[in-house]
């Protein structure tokens, strides 16, 4: 639109690591309280999100982290990452900040993941997602994601992620 700043997709940088670690807390205890137990989004923000976790997964060529950039602030931040098919690219983590939901910003960093898994040459594009997790369900739908499979897996400390399997099939 004219006159409206746009978001921009882009790398994540090493100076970047504890502003997505601080943003990442923030929106799993508002996004998953009522999804997941208060006890697992502890467990899985440690899990997966401290910062000097970020941090070295940065130079792997296996992990690509973004950041979405508004006025210099970062409003959100996406993980893709190769899976053990080598056609098969996967968004891993994909996450806005409430304030800046539903303003196409999800469909930005969706069209980042293709760029990607196209300059890569990967030929398919898969996640998962809670199945309690129906907003982004709905967003995933609107994105040409159809629901393929469930996927279950025990994350440990008593742990179970119980999501269903989508891909892009447009
Ligand atoms: C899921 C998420 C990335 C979507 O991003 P977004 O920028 O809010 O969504 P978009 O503006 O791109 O939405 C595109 C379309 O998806 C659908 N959609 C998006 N959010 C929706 C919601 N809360 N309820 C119903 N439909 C929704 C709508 O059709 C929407 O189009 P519309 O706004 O014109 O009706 C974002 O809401 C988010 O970060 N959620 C919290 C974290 C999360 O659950 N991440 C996924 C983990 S697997």
């Amino acid at each position: 639109m004219k006159g409206t700043v746009q978001p921009q997709v882009l790398p994540l940088a090493i100076t970047d690591t504890m502003a997505v670690s601080r943003l990442a807390n923030t929106i799993w205890r508002h996004h998953y309280s009522g999804i997941i137990s208060e006890r697992q989004i502890d467990y899985m923000l440690q899990q997966r999100y401290r910062p000097e976790l970020i941090r070295v997964q940065l130079p792997s060529t296996d992990i690509w982290w973004r950041k979405l950039l508004l006025n210099d602030e970062i409003i959100g931040f996406s993980c893709y990452v190769r899976t053990a098919q080598p056609a098969v690219f996967k968004i891993d983590k994909l996450y806005i900040h409430c304030d800046h939901h539903r303003k196409g910003y999800g469909a930005l960093m969706i069209a980042d993941a293709i760029a990607l898994m196209r300059e890569h040459h990967f030929r398919s594009l898969i996640l998962t997602v809670n199945k309690r997790n129906h907003t982004a369900i709905a967003a995933y739908r609107y994105y040409g994601f159809e629901v393929v499979g469930d996927s279950k897996v025990d994350i440990g400390g008593g742990f179970f992620m119980d999501d269903y399997l989508m891909r892009l099939v447009r």
